[in-house]
C-alpha cells in the first residue's frame, strides 16, 4: 500500500469539547496508518503524487456500540409500541427467524453493505441464540474488513417458548462460539446477556465464569426503562440494582470492554459501576424515542466522568447512520434540558466526539485524524452551498442533520479505499 497523501478540510475531536478543524490540510498515510497531518505540506513531499478532495470534508469514520444485526430486517417497523410489547409482537418473532441460515445469510450481507455506506466502521453487535447464524455474522465480518465486537445472544426465561434457550445449552454455545473465536483480531467475541429479566441468575454465574476463563468483555441493556430496571431488582433481590447483577454474577471480571446500552435510568450504583469498570454507556437516541420513551442524562454522567458513545440500536432505533444519531443526541438533549431543570443540554461537536474518539479504548488507533491513528476516515461531499458561505464545521453539522450516504465521496478502512457493493458481492459469493 506503500504512502499516500490526501488533502481536504480535516475534521477530528481532540476531546468532548474541543474540535480540531484544519482547513486545506494534509494527512500522510503511510501503510494504512496516518503518519502525519499538516497545515501546510513540507518540501519533502513535494514530488509525491496527492489525493486532492478539494472543499470537501475528510472526518473519522463512525463507532456504532450498540446494534442489533438481526434487527436491520425489522427497522422501521413497530415503532409504535414500547419495549415489552415491542419485543414480544415484533422482535422476538423476527428474530427467531434467524434459525433458518439462508435468511441470515441475507439480512446480514445486507447489514454489512449498509454499515460500509454509512461509515460506521467500528460496531458492537448482538445477535440471536443461533450458533450457525451467529458464526456466519462473525465470518461475514472478518472478510468485509469491519472492526467488531459480537456475541451469541444469552436468553433462558421470561422469553417465548420458541426463542428461548436451556441454561446449559446456553451456555455450551457461548463457550463454542468463543473457542471457536478467541484468537480473531479484528472481530472479537463478547458476552451478550440480553437483559437481566430474560436471564436466570444460574445463565448469568456462567457467563461471570466464561468472563473470567476467556478474559472477555460484555455488551447488555442497562436501565433502559423504569419497568425493566424495577423488574431486574425484583428478579434479582440479592442485587440492589440492575448494575449490580453484572457485578455480582462476575460478568465484570474479564479486561474486554464493558458495554451498556440506554443506561436511562441510573442510580448512583450503576454510576459506581460504570466508573469502576471503566464501562461504557451507550446513548440510542433513535431508540430513546421510538420503543424507551426516556432519555439518558447524558451531561450529568460525562460530568462524573462516565464514557458515553452512541449507538443505533436498529431495530430499536430505526435508522442505521450515525451521523443521524448524533443530530438527534443534540436534539433531544434540549428537550430534556426544557423539562428537566438539572439537565443541561449537549452540542452537536459533544456527539460527533461520542461517536468516533470517545470508543478510542475500545477499538484502538481509531476515531481521531492524529499521526498513529489507522485511517479509518470518510470524504464528505457537498454539504455547503457556494452562494453561502459558511465555516467549515457547518459542513459537518448539515452532514449530519441532512446529509446522507450519496454524500460520502470516499469511504477509507485501514487506508484502503472501500466500494460497498463490491464488499457485498465478495461476501455474498463466499
Ligand atoms: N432489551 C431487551 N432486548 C432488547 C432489544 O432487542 N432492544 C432494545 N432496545 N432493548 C432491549
Ligand atoms: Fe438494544
Amino acid at each position: 500500500m506503500a504512502q499516500q497523501i490526501y488533502k481536504g478540510n480535516l475534521l477530528s475531536s481532540l476531546s468532548y469539547d474541543e474540535l480540531k478543524i484544519i482547513e486545506n490540510g494534509y494527512i500522510v498515510v503511510k501503510d494504512g496508518i496516518i503518519s502525519d497531518v499538516y497545515e501546510k505540506l513540507p518540501a519533502e513531499y513535494n514530488n509525491e503524487k496527492i489525493t486532492d478532495y478539494g472543499d470537501r470534508l475528510i472526518i473519522p469514520a463512525f463507532s456504532d456500540l450498540h446494534m442489533h444485526a438481526p434487527q436491520f430486517a425489522q427497522r422501521g417497523i413497530g415503532m409504535d409500541r414500547l419495549l415489552m410489547d415491542w419485543l414480544n409482537d415484533y422482535t422476538f418473532p423476527q428474530e427467531a427467524n434467524f434459525k433458518d441460515l439462508a435468511y441470515a445469510s441475507k439480512i446480514y450481507a445486507r447489514l454489512i453493505r449498509e454499515f460500509l455506506r454509512h461509515g460506521s466502521f467500528h460496531l458492537s453487535l448482538f445477535t440471536t441464540i443461533h450458533y450457525e447464524a451467529c458464526d456466519l455474522l462473525f465470518k461475514m465480518l472478518e472478510d468485509s474488513g469491519l472492526y467488531a465486537y459480537t456475541g451469541l445472544v444469552n436468553m433462558d426465561m421470561n422469553s417465548p417458548d420458541y426463542y428461548v434457550d436451556d441454561t446449559n445449552v446456553s451456555l455450551e454455545k457461548t463457550e463454542r462460539f468463543i473457542v471457536e473465536h478467541q484468537y480473531s483480531q479484528r472481530v472479537r467475541p463478547i458476552l451478550t446477556p440480553r437483559f437481566a429479566p430474560t436471564c436466570s441468575a444460574k445463565l448469568m454465574k456462567g457467563l461471570g465464569e466464561l468472563a473470567l476463563k476467556y478474559d472477555l468483555g460484555v455488551q447488555t441493556h442497562l436501565v433502559e426503562s423504569k419497568a425493566e430496571a424495577a423488574w431486574a431488582k425484583e428478579l434479582y433481590p440479592d442485587c440492589a440494582s440492575d448494575g449490580e447483577i453484572y457485578e455480582k454474577y462476575g460478568l465484570l471480571q474479564g479486561s474486554g470492554p464493558k458495554i451498556f446500552a440506554h443506561v436511562i435510568f441510573p442510580t448512583p450504583t450503576e454510576e459506581r459501576i460504570l466508573k469502576q469498570y471503566d464501562g461504557y454507556a451507550v446513548h440510542c437516541p433513535d431508540a430513546t424515542s421510538n420503543i424507551i420513551a426516556g432519555i439518558m442524562p447524558l451531561s450529568k454522567l460525562h460530568d462524573n466522568g462516565i464514557n458515553i458513545t452512541i449507538g443505533s440500536d436498529v431495530g430499536g432505533g430505526h435508522f442505521l447512520a450515525i451521523y443521524r444519531q448524533i443530530a438527534r443526541a443534540a436534539q433531544i438533549s434540549k428537550m430534556k434540558e426544557f423539562y428537566e431543570e438539572d439537565y443541561s443540554k449537549i452540542e452537536l461537536k459533544n456527539a460527533f466526539y461520542m461517536a468516533t474518539a470517545a470508543s478510542e479504548k475500545i477499538f484502538p488507533h481509531s476515531g481521531k485524524l492524529e499521526k498513529g491513528y489507522r485511517f479509518d476516515a470518510l470524504v464528505i461531499e457537498n454539504m455547503l452551498d457556494k452562494e453561502y458561505e459558511r465555516p467549515i464545521a457547518d459542513a459537518l453539522e448539515r452532514f449530519c442533520y441532512i446529509g446522507d450516504d450519496r454524500n460520502i465521496f470516499a469511504r477509507f478502512i485501514d487506508g484502503r479505499l472501500i466500494d460497498p457493493d463490491a464488499v457485498y458481492e465478495m461476501i455474498c459469493k463466499k
